[in-house]
C-alpha cells in the first residue's frame, strides 16, 4: 500500500500538528453558530446516542465538519476522517482533530494518490456507518473491501452529486447497504445549497481575484438549487447574470425569476466570469473558451472538476503562469488571457472556507440525527435502496433551527387541521 510518510502505525496524518490550536479556535467560533448542533451533541454525551459505533467520513475537513465529527465522538462513536476533495482541507481544523484523538487522513493540496491513501485509512476501520460527500468512501468500500460490507449499517451522502452516482448503483443493482440522501432533506437542500453555495461561491471568486461584482457580467452555467443561490447573490452584488441551462423548465424559472437565459456560446463573448454548477461534465468547452473575453474568470462550483474541460482549455492554452495561489493565467492561442481558479475544482472551498457554520449547523443536525435514525433502524430498511431522510427529522432540524434564531411561527387551528386533510369541503 502507498504511504505517503513511510510509517505504518499511526492513527493521524495531516500537514502539521502544531497548528492544532488555531484550529481550536476556529472550531469554537463555529460551534457558536451551529446551535442545533450544539444541542443534538448535548443529547448524544448525554445519553450515548452511538456507543461503540465505528463511523468513517468522507468529508471536507472544515471547521463545521469538526463540530459534527465531536458531536459523533460525543455519543460514544470511534470516528475516522479523510477530506472529499484535494484542496478543501483546513490544516488547522484537521490538526484539532489529530490532537484531540480523532483518527483523521488529509491535508490541503492532496495528490490524487495520497487522496485515495487517505480514503483506504478510514475504510481501514472497518465503519458500521459511512457518511460521503461525493460517493467517494463508499464506491471505494464497494470496490476495493466487498468482505467488510456485511458489517455496515448503512452510508448518509452529502451532495447532490453523490446522490446521483448512489442511485445509478441502485438502478444497476449493486448498491449493497443502505445509503440515506441527506443531501435531499428539505432543510439541507433548500438552504445549504441555495444560500450556503450562493454566498461562499461569490466569496471564493472575490477572495481570489479581489474584483469588484458590480457591473460584470456573470454567467452562471446551470439553474439548479446552487446556480440559483450563486445568479442570486451575484445580482445582489450588483452583476449582470446570464444563466445556461439544458433544462427548459429551470431555463423557464430563471427567465421568470428575471434573469437573462442564454446559449452559452452566445453569453461565452459578453461574461467577465462564467460558474459552472451542473454536477455535469465539459460544459464550458473550447469552443466557448475561444470565443471568450480578454481577462475572463473561469470557475466551477461543482462537486467535481470536470465541468470546465481541463483538456480543452490545454488544447488552446499556449502559455500559463501562477499569478496568486489557486489563480492561474492562461494564454490562449489567440492571444486572450483567461483566469482559471482553483484548478477548476470547488472554487468556494479552495478559495474561501465552504458555507458558513450557521447553514451547516442544518446540514451537519440532519447528518449526525440520520446516523442515530441509522443505528437504531438498519434491521428494517432495504439494503440495496437510497432511501429519503425520515420527514420527522427534517421537520425536527427545521424547528429548532427556527428556535434557536427566535422565531416563532404559528400553528393550524383545529378546525384547519381538518379542512387541509379533507375533500369534502369546497364552495
Ligand atoms: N460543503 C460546503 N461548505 C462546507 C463546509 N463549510 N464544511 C463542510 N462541507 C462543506
Amino acid at each position: 500500500m502507498h504511504n505517503p510518510v513511510g510509517t505504518v502505525e499511526m492513527d493521524y496524518k495531516v500537514k502539521d500538528i502544531a497548528l492544532s490550536s488555531e484550529g481550536d479556535m476556529s472550531i469554537e467560533w463555529a460551534q457558536t453558530n451551529m446551535p442545533v448542533l450544539g444541542q443534538i451533541t448535548e443529547d448524544f454525551r448525554s445519553h450515548s446516542r452511538l456507543e461503540g459505533i465505528r463511523i468513517g467520513a468522507c468529508l471536507h475537513i472544515t471547521k463545521e465538519t469538526a463540530s459534527l465529527i465531536l458531536a459523533l465522538r460525543e455519543g460514544g462513536a470511534r470516528v475516522a476522517l479523510c477530506p472529499s476533495n484535494p484542496l478543501s482541507t483546513q490544516d488547522d481544523v484537521a490538526a484539532s482533530l489529530a490532537n484531540r484523538g480523532i483518527e483523521v487522513y488529509g491535508w490541503r493540496g492532496l495528490n490524487t494518490e495520497d487522496y485515495y491513501w487517505c480514503i483506504e485509512q478510514v475504510a481501514g476501520i472497518q465503519p458500521q456507518i459511512l457518511m460521503d460527500d461525493g460517493a467517494d468512501l463508499i464506491s471505494h468500500i464497494h470496490k476495493e473491501n466487498p468482505k467488510w460490507i456485511d458489517d455496515v449499517m448503512g452510508g448518509q451522502e452529502e451532495t447532490t452529486t453523490g446522490v446521483i452516482r448512489f442511485r445509478a448503483m441502485e438502478n444497476d443493482g449493486v448498491l449493497k447497504f443502505p445509503v440515506v440522501a441527506v443531501n435531499d432533506a428539505k432543510v439541507k437542500w433548500e438552504m445549504d445549497n441555495v444560500f450556503g453555495t450562493g454566498q461562499s461561491s461569490l466569496h471564493g471568486i472575490m477572495n481570489g481575484t479581489k474584483i469588484l461584482i458590480a457591473g460584470k457580467t456573470i454567467v452562471v452555467c446551470g439553474y439548479g438549487h446552487c446556480g440559483r443561490g450563486i445568479a442570486m447573490r451575484a445580482r445582489g452584488l450588483g452583476a449582470h447574470v446570464v444563466v445556461t441551462e439544458v433544462d427548459p423548465h429551470r431555463a423557464l424559472t430563471a427567465t421568470m425569476e428575471g434573469f437573462r437565459v442564454a446559449s452559452l456560446s452566445e453569453a461565452a463573448p459578453v461574461g467577465d466570469v462564467f460558474i459552472t454548477a451542473t454536477g455535469n461534465k465539459s460544459v464550458i468547452r473550447k469552443e466557448h473558451m475561444e470565443r471568450m473575453k480578454n481577462g475572463a474568470i473561469l470557475c466551477n462550483a461543482g462537486h467535481f472538476n470536470v465541468e470546465i474541460s481541463l483538456e480543452d482549455l490545454d488544447s488552446v492554452t499556449e502559455g500559463s503562469r501562477e499569478i496568486q495561489d489557486m489563480v492561474e493565467e492562461r494564454t490562449l492561442c489567440n492571444g486572450r488571457k483567461i483566469l482559471l481558479l482553483a484548478e477548476g475544482r470547488l472554487v468556494n472551498l479552495a478559495l474561501a472556507y465552504g458555507h458558513p457554520s450557521e447553514v451547516m449547523d442544518m446540514s451537519f443536525a440532519v447528518h449526525a440525527l440520520t446516523a442515530r435514525w441509522l443505528t437504531d433502524n438498519h434491521d428494517e430498511i432495504e439494503r440495496d435502496r437510497v432511501h429519503p431522510v425520515p420527514a420527522e427529522i427534517d421537520e425536527e432540524v427545521a424547528r429548532r433551527k427556527l428556535e434557536t434564531m427566535g422565531i416563532e411561527i404559528d400553528e393550524m387551528t383545529e378546525e384547519q387541521e381538518r379542512y387541509i386533510r379533507s375533500w369534502e369541503l369546497g364552495t
